[in-house]
């Protein structure tokens, strides 16, 4: 614990953003506490602070499960067939999580925020019994600023958040809970707001550039101030490129905003391939002192869609080879750590992917910091379609976090509206472009239409790049009827594929992997980029989706839980899709790929389907050369072959020449395992988690394509397993439990490192009858990032108190006063100490003390009593202080249940004041 929390720089000069992912209680299902009744009750709970049950201070939540962010409880729990099939037949539920937060008294003064980056889906938050945010996002962050409502010192803050799941703003799998991270942000008074500084660069004219920076201040000291701001520009090399700096005066309680452009003569620019990217750091000094200090990435990059050419970076034509991506991966929901996100991403990025769509929603800020360094471009979509004043804060808040990343190039304000074709929908995507463009003018603003389009007055009259989800057959009509328009595919595809299986089979909800099925809105894969491909005017292409997703098991239903559109699975294992997109994708290198495997029966007519992108191609089997053919780069080259076992390869050509070969071969049953790690280290913050794939081999050291069997994990050493997966749509299996079976030859399985860890992480893999594998990551020693010391309260605090009005003569501590009498007597919480004067004060409140204490084990505990005292507790005097000196006093708790009233009644020394001088808890009897 102390070594915790030495690891918070309790007086850094400037700002600490400090992890909150650590030490959440949490209670799946709800609270319910029953209805508040009777004057006193209702006038209480009406008041500041006084939230009750679990939203409450003193809630008993001693039984609750401990567990770290991010979280998704969803994923958790079992399949429920009469459960949402667009949930993916996974119970959502509501949840409650608590966390206590002990503030240094050395902070006080400070501003505090809390920031929750997503929380699935509907979300009240509740600081020391005050409702402090309602956020009906499950995407969007909530900043809360709760600097007024704080205590310090021992008296321990409450944070209680209470999710509605039931709650859904999607149709497809949204997990349950806190699955983004939660941070505490600690800034001196005058300091910059969250997303408080807006650095968007822009071209002026050749090779200069300017970024019209603008910073927001606040104030949250009790005098105005006056500071410099100074804004820095680095390069990608960390040097110094601009600096300028502006006076500012913030009011007190007030935002001030403050305009610093800078100018930049010929910057690196950022593409896709050289992602260079800039720092921009704002400080802010008050005599000299920096008091705070805040930095973003941006890049130099300009962009134009073009109705005749589609869209171009930096002056240079990038067709769009793009995919809609959800945020869920296997074994972990929507909980995805921010590595395994660099793993998918990778994916992405080897698959020839250029821009990602981020349907339909924002994703998280670390997901597209890593977008921004690995070089793809992105359409950042909002996600309810709306006007009123609370969706358009979730807008507004959503261009305002992201509009220094050069990978947005669009801002998208729906996708598929019913009303996109109506007046309605024009004039609320009007509303919304305008609220875009305020924030932000150097981005187009489109919308994923499904259709509309053509008629009279629809939406794609209020946006400036057309987006077409599927319609292929009206993409030249628009064209022609709206030459001036730039237009893109927002969505295309949904096709179906079930990684590794070749043969469709009805009754088991199995699609071959030959891209011969799409919904009837889509089209195959490759039906749905030669339309794109052959057509100038479409920018481009975004294949929903990247990765099969939970939920949306179209076209089938149970036991199919998870989709089948992925071009990888739910792990990132690659489908035949994978492979016909990276053959169109990517022109650089020469690339050759074979479907199916080479494990067939003697006899079986095979269809073979071979994706290169040379140009000719010769398919032999064990040597035999079977037939030659020109490549096609739309259909792929087919060929039905009788199987024989043994070596099916194939070349590949350009200029005649030999360029690339691949084969597939036919392997013996599985006789061991196989880990593959997707990193040879792990960092021991934590933090970093890696997936590892699981394959079955042959005695020859061959992965077996449709090995089936069912594998058990033990990790041990710096690290956990945090679920796995096997890309199976109709797998029902535990996704957190200890053994997954391989689907067609493979699983995955994710690791992730424990805080401090130093140790390697070991993980084996056991089968019945297979040879076990063992591998051993090792771990390198990383200190987590700065975090809120886990602050567990065992404790209650009694902080509610009536005061009596003071007298000479000595009161009945046990006197009645009417529950509708709320003058009589005054309302205080301790520190309580009534001045020289009168010789007796009572106190009384009440407390519910935590089960583990009701039974006679727990004590009342006095931090300071001063005056001679005397402790009455339901009627009966229960303890006695004999002295006047300030000093501590314990007191036994007596059995019982329920709530206790409590009097204390002081006797002060003549000429000396008295009181409850210090904190009152109900404790552990020592
Ligand atoms: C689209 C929709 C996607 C997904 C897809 C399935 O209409 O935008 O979210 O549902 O269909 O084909």
């Amino acid at each position: 614990m102390l070594l915790l929390i030495a690891c918070v720089n309790v007086n850094a000069a400037t700002r600490e953003r400090l992890s909150l992912d650590r030490s959440w209680l949490f209670h799946q299902g709800d609270v319910v506490e029953s209805a508040i009744a009777g004057h006193g009750d209702s006038y209480s709970n009406a008041k500041a602070g006084n939230a009750t049950g679990a939203a409450g201070n003193e809630y008993d939540d001693s039984d609750w499960r401990h567990l770290d962010l991010p979280h998704d409880w969803a994923v958790e729990g079992p399949f429920d067939p009469k459960a949402n099939i667009a949930q993916g037949y996974r119970p959502r539920g509501i949840g409650w999580y608590r966390r206590y937060l002990r503030v240094d008294p050395a902070d006080r003064g400070k501003h505090f925020e809390l920031q929750f980056d997503a929380i699935a889906t509907h979300a009240t938050i509740w600081v020391n019994g005050n409702v402090v945010n309602r956020n009906w996002s499950g995407y969007n962050a909530t900043y809360i600023d709760i600097t007024p409502f704080l205590r310090y010192g021992d008296a321990m803050n409450t944070i209680a958040i209470r999710v509605d799941a039931d709650a859904m703003e999607g149709w497809w799998y949204e997990g349950a809970g806190m699955y983004r991270h939660s941070w505490l942000v600690k800034r001196n008074p005058v300091h910059v707001v969250t997303d408080g500084v807006h650095a968007t660069p822009r071209l002026v004219k050749d090779k200069q550039w300017s970024i019209p920076v603008e910073v927001t201040l606040n104030n949250s000291g009790k005098a105005a101030s006056d500071v410099i701001v100074e804004v820095t520009l680095y390069d990608a090399a960390g040097r110094q490129v601009a600096q300028r700096t502006a006076p500012a005066r913030v009011g007190v309680l007030a935002n001030s905003t403050v305009q610093l452009p800078i100018t930049v003569n010929n910057p690196a620019i950022w593409t896709l391939e050289k992602t260079n990217l800039y720092r921009v750091t704002t400080r802010v000094l008050q005599a000299g002192k920096a008091q705070d200090e805040v930095s973003l990435n941006t890049g130099f990059r300009t962009i134009r869609f073009d109705a005749a050419q589609g869209f171009f970076l930096n002056g240079v034509h990038v067709k769009l080879q793009g995919v809609c991506i959800h945020q869920d991966h296997a074994g972990v929901g929507v909980a995805v750590p921010d590595s395994v996100w660099e793993y998918r991403l990778r994916r992405l990025k080897e698959l020839g992917v250029n821009a990602i769509r981020f349907s339909h929603n924002a994703p998280a800020a670390e997901v597209l910091d890593m977008v921004d360094r690995m070089g793809f471009v992105v359409m950042d979509e909002n996600r309810n379609f709306n006007t009123s004043e609370d969706y358009m804060k979730q807008l507004e808040w959503m261009v305002k976090r992201d509009r220094h990343h050069p990978s947005v190039v669009l801002w998208s304000v729906f996708n598929e509206e019913p009303v996109q074709a109506t007046e309605v929908g024009y004039e609320m995507a009007r509303r919304m472009s305008a609220a875009v463009k305020a924030l932000d003018d150097t981005r187009p603003v489109t919308a994923a239409m499904n259709g509309g389009f053509l008629t009279e007055l629809n939406v794609s009259h209020a946006v400036d790049v057309v987006g077409a989800n599927y319609q292929v057959p009206d993409y030249d009509r628009y064209h022609k009827a709206y030459p001036n328009k730039p237009f893109t595919s927002s969505e295309d595809t949904s096709a179906f594929m079930t990684r590794g299986e070749y043969k469709t089979v009805k009754e088991k909800n199995l699609i071959a992997s030959y891209d011969d099925d799409a919904a009837p809105w889509g089209n195959t894969h490759r039906d749905a980029w030669e339309a794109i491909d052959k057509r100038p005017f479409v920018a481009g292409g975004f294949v929903w989706t990247g990765f099969d997703y939970r939920g949306e098991p179209t076209p089938n239903e149970w036991p199919s839980v998870s989709s089948v559109f992925g071009i990888m699975d739910l792990n990132g294992f690659p489908k035949t899709a994978y492979y016909i997109h990276q053959v169109q994708w990517i022109k650089d290198k020469p690339l050759i790929h074979i479907a199916p495997h080479w494990n067939w029966k003697q006899g079986d007519k095979v269809r073979v389907m071979v994706m290169a992108n040379v140009e000719r191609i010769q398919l032999l089997l064990n040597g035999r050369a079977l037939g030659e053919q020109k490549v096609d780069p739309y259909r792929m080259n087919n060929f039905d072959v009788a199987f024989e076992p043994g070596k099916l390869e194939a070349i590949g050509y350009r200029g005649g020449k030999e360029v690339v070969r691949t084969a597939v071969e036919t392997t013996g049953a599985p006789v061991s395992l196989e880990l593959v790690p997707d990193r040879a280290q792990l960092n021991g913050d934590g933090r970093d988690a890696l997936p590892v794939t699981v394959r079955a081999l042959d005695a020859q050291g061959r992965a077996v394509p449709l090995a089936d069997n069912e594998v058990t994990f033990a990790v041990t050493g710096g690290g956990r397993s945090i679920g796995h997966g096997n890309g199976d749509p109709n797998s029902h299996e535990d996704e957190k439990g200890a053994t997954r079976r391989l689907f067609n030859g493979l699983a995955q399985l994710i690791v992730q490192t424990n805080y401090d860890a130093k140790d390697a992480v070991m993980i084996s893999a056991t089968a019945p009858g297979l040879q076990a594998a063992r591998v051993t990551i090792p771990v390198k020693p990383v200190a987590a990032e700065p975090f809120v010391a886990p602050a567990d309260a065992p404790l209650t605090f009694v902080r509610s108190w009536r005061i009596a009005p003071d007298g000479d003569t000595r009161p009945d501590p046990n006197q009645k006063l009417a529950s509708f009498d709320m003058n009589t007597w005054g309302w205080g919480s301790p520190p309580m100490r009534a001045a020289a004067g009168s010789k007796y004060h009572l106190y009384r409140a009440s407390f519910t003390p935590r089960k583990n204490l009701a039974d006679g084990t727990g004590r009342i505990r006095f931090a300071s009593l001063k005056g001679k005292a005397e402790i009455w507790l339901n009627g009966a005097l229960v303890g006695k202080k004999d002295s006047y000196a300030a000093a501590p006093l314990d007191v036994a708790l007596p059995a019982g249940d329920g709530k206790r009233e409590i009097n204390v009644l002081i006797e002060a020394e003549a000429g000396q004041g008295g009181g409850i001088e210090g904190n009152v808890t109900i404790e552990p009897a020592r």
